[in-house]
């Protein structure tokens, strides 16, 4: 499908012209109400403060008669009758919930995630949003950290092709009722990065890595048309991202050229205070203001202080002036002033219908990963007669949802009982125990009850656990410092495995899981994510094998917690874990652990399918290319077993020697392809030089001529190997 997403970026004449009448009229008071965003907490008098024109946008509303409600105070009753604009976080679905963004990302499919955002703009519009605070663009490398589940993922590479196919799917030109609705990016930036993945915490990273890895999804989003960004939470070396002028100013203004409207995190005004930033809110307006955001989300600083300092000239009339701009032309660009009321009627004819509902379940076949499956145990006959469906999420009507679903309900989602039910013959015997909650939170082990789900596990042919973390065990401030199952999930996996039935693990979490002893003694696991409302669905077709699974992870999954932060693109250091290190006293000193291994328990782009690929025969055009030239490198791909898979084919990159080190691996494109049983398919990368460069000592993007390495393969850790060499000319 080609996607057409609305351009908010082309200049227009009209626009301008009546942005500037409008502005011409406005008070400073007026002016500033346009640059303030409310939510129903914010005063009591919202009513009164809307209709003098004081707030300019509100988020977090329910439903379009009581957005009309709103619209309609500022529309009829404010002097300049100016619209407001309505954000909300609709981020993986909105009525019909697809799987987490996390998830989205395994499907490495770009455009089934537009699909799918537009999914969620269709059904987000009708009541009334405007502005949807996605994506999160967050290259996040720390499980502990909850919003993981948010993002996509660990790179570089794939988060700028998840980034563009989000706001290409969010801002798309076709939407119902003709209405519009503008993305925006989050949270500018390296939120991602805070320490010890606990969330708003410090972040401090050198400049390059900023550029080189934290920024690009951001560019990406904008390239793509996204016309609004948010401003993070997190410091970075010291000066907190809303109220950061080389964030705000020196990179988006200046060096990008970007005009759009910059949103602070909800209260990061306020929490200047709280970093030691700010004496005082006055003092928060002051240095946010000057560095460069617009709009105050949750106006604890700008309604109260922006007219004030101006007076006392010390924010300049011109710059207010600026920022109004940005948001009148983001108002009339998505019309509002011609069309600011929604039909309530139309929320029943567009959200979640049976179209709607059949692209959630192909996203939630497509993200889920099989990360193991000894003596091939999956899929599950269909001959099989009586099944186990034991654990806490087995038939769990609500966890599936996720962190932030919108208007999602427990009632719309399919569990893995009633998808399992769904697809097995009725012969079939189903035994359903929950064996013990998801988390404890009692202290002891109140409702655990292993000795039925061992009994059910004997009767059984087979025992599915279905296991994994609650929806509010990840997202915004739900880090965890203990990756492994929580409760007495553990004790009750083992207890069924100890039956000596087959045993396969369905997992369900918001990140990546710590599970040395489940991958040591269980043959087949299946990461399912937090799936959406089909998820259950998506689940049974995948273990009984009507469909094969084809998702590849996004981020590495630790063996211990000890190895945090761990991803493939890291540096190579001067004595790396395969080299030969450096012999001292009693043993190799090398950049290892001595009681943990150094690779991950599953590599970046890891997944197994049901059937087998073999790489053969890499390929490269011409070994010298030029800085202006492209780099081609092919190889044959085959499908080696009995039944078609869909294979996402890897290209990977290694820039030798550098200016400054450069990372031992870097994704640089990627191919799905779907082979037939025996087919076999050359896949040819076409990779620009120009995507192979980096910041230099100096902070200049420069490619670097020299030798380079590349592998085309099935993940980070695997592949064929090559050489070629960037020349001047
Ligand atoms: C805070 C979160 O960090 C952000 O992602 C979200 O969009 C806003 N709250 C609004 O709910």
């Amino acid at each position: 499908m080609n996607f057409i997403s609305y351009d908010f970026n082309t200049a227009s004449p009209e626009i301008d012209a009546r942005v500037e009448a409008l502005l011409s009229r406005m008070t400073l008071a007026e002016k500033v109400g346009q640059l303030v965003q409310a939510n129903l907490r914010w005063r009591d008098d919202l009513d009164d403060q809307i209709r003098q024109g004081r707030v300019g946008s509100l988020l977090s509303l329910n439903g379009a008669e009581q957005i009309n409600r709103f619209q309609r105070l500022a529309v009829e009753e404010s002097r300049l009758g100016i619209p407001l604009i309505i954000g909300f976080d609709v981020i993986h679905g909105f009525r019909t919930v697809f799987p987490i963004p996390i998830a989205e990302a395994c499907t490495w499919d770009p455009n089934l995630v537009s699909q799918a955002a537009r999914v969620a703009a269709m059904e987000a519009c009708v009541e009334g949003i405007d502005w949807i605070f996605a994506p999160m663009v967050d290259i996040a490398r720390d499980p502990r950290w909850g919003r993981i589940a948010e993002g996509a993922g660990e790179d570089v590479f794939l988060g700028c092709a998840m980034a563009r196919a989000l706001v290409v799917g969010f801002q798309a030109a076709d939407l119902p009722g003709g209405r519009r609705i503008v993305a925006c990016p989050k949270h500018y930036a390296a939120y991602g990065a805070a320490e010890a993945g606990k969330d708003y915490n410090t972040v401090d990273i050198s400049e390059r890595t900023l550029r080189d890895t934290y920024l690009p999804p951001f560019k990406a989003a904008f390239d793509a048309g996204a016309a609004t960004v948010m401003s993070a939470f997190n410091e970075i070396a010291g000066v907190p991202a809303s109220a950061n002028p080389f964030l705000l100013k020196t990179i988006l203004r200046e060096t990008w050229g970007w005009e759009g409207v910059v949103l602070s995190d909800f209260d990061a005004l306020g929490e200047l205070l709280h970093h030691g930033f700010a004496a005082d809110h006055r003092e928060a307006a002051l240095r946010s203001f000057n560095a460069g955001v617009d709009m105050d989300m949750m106006g604890n600083a700008f309604p109260y202080h922006l007219a004030n300092l101006v007076r006392e000239d010390l924010v300049e009339e011109a710059q207010i002036d600026s920022a109004v701009r940005r948001v009148l032309r983001l108002k009339f660009a998505l019309g509002l002033f011609e069309q600011p009321y929604t039909d309530p009627a139309l929320a029943a004819q567009v959200q979640l219908t049976d179209e709607h509902r059949e692209m959630a379940l192909e996203v939630a076949q497509k993200s889920m990963v099989l990360l193991k499956n000894e003596g091939n145990l999956l899929p599950l006959g269909t001959d099989l007669r009586t099944i186990a469906l034991i654990g806490p999420l087995a038939d769990d009507h609500h966890n599936p949802l996720g962190c932030w679903h919108a208007r999602g309900r427990d009632a719309d989602v399919e569990s893995v009982l009633d998808g399992l039910r769904a697809v097995l013959p009725e012969e079939a015997v189903l035994l359903h125990v929950p064996g013990c909650a998801i988390e404890d939170t009692t202290g002891g082990s109140a409702g655990a009850d292993f000795d039925a789900a061992v009994s059910a596990a004997l009767a059984a042919d087979v025992a599915v656990l279905v296991l994994g973390e609650a929806e509010m065990q990840s997202g915004e401030a739900h880090s965890r410092a203990h990756l492994g199952l929580p409760g007495w999930q553990q004790d009750l996996l083992e207890a069924v495995v100890a039956t000596g039935k087959p045993v396969v693990v369905v997992l369900m979490a918001g990140r990546p899981l710590v599970l040395p002893w489940m991958v040591e003694h269980v043959p087949a696991i299946l990461m399912a994510w937090h799936g959406g409302i089909r998820a259950g669905r998506a689940i049974a077709d995948i273990l009984l094998g009507a469909v094969a699974p084809s998702g590849r992870l996004v981020v590495s999954f630790p063996r211990s917690e000890g190895q945090i932060p761990i991803y493939y693109g890291h540096k190579s250091t001067g004595r790396p874990a395969d080299s030969e290190g450096v012999i001292q006293f009693d043993r190799r000193h090398r950049s290892v652990y001595l009681d943990e291994a150094s690779t991950p328990q599953f590599p970046f782009g890891y997944g197994l399918s049901y059937t087998t690929f073999a790489y053969s025969d890499l390929q490269i055009e011409a070994s010298e290319v030029t800085l202006d030239g492209v780099v081609v490198v092919s190889a044959e791909v085959a499908n080696t077993g009995d039944r078609a898979g869909v294979e996402t084919v890897q290209c990977y990159v290694r820039d030798l020697v550098g200016n400054v080190t450069r990372p031992v691996k870097e994704l640089k494109g990627f191919q799905q392809l779907t082979l037939a049983p025996g087919e076999r398919r050359r896949v040819r990368f076409e990779i620009p030089v120009r995507s192979l460069g980096f910041h230099n000592l100096e902070l200049r993007y420069v490619v670097e001529p020299g030798d380079f390495r590349v592998w085309i393969g099935p993940n980070a850790a695997e592949g064929l190997q090559g050489e070629f060499v960037v020349k001047d000319s």
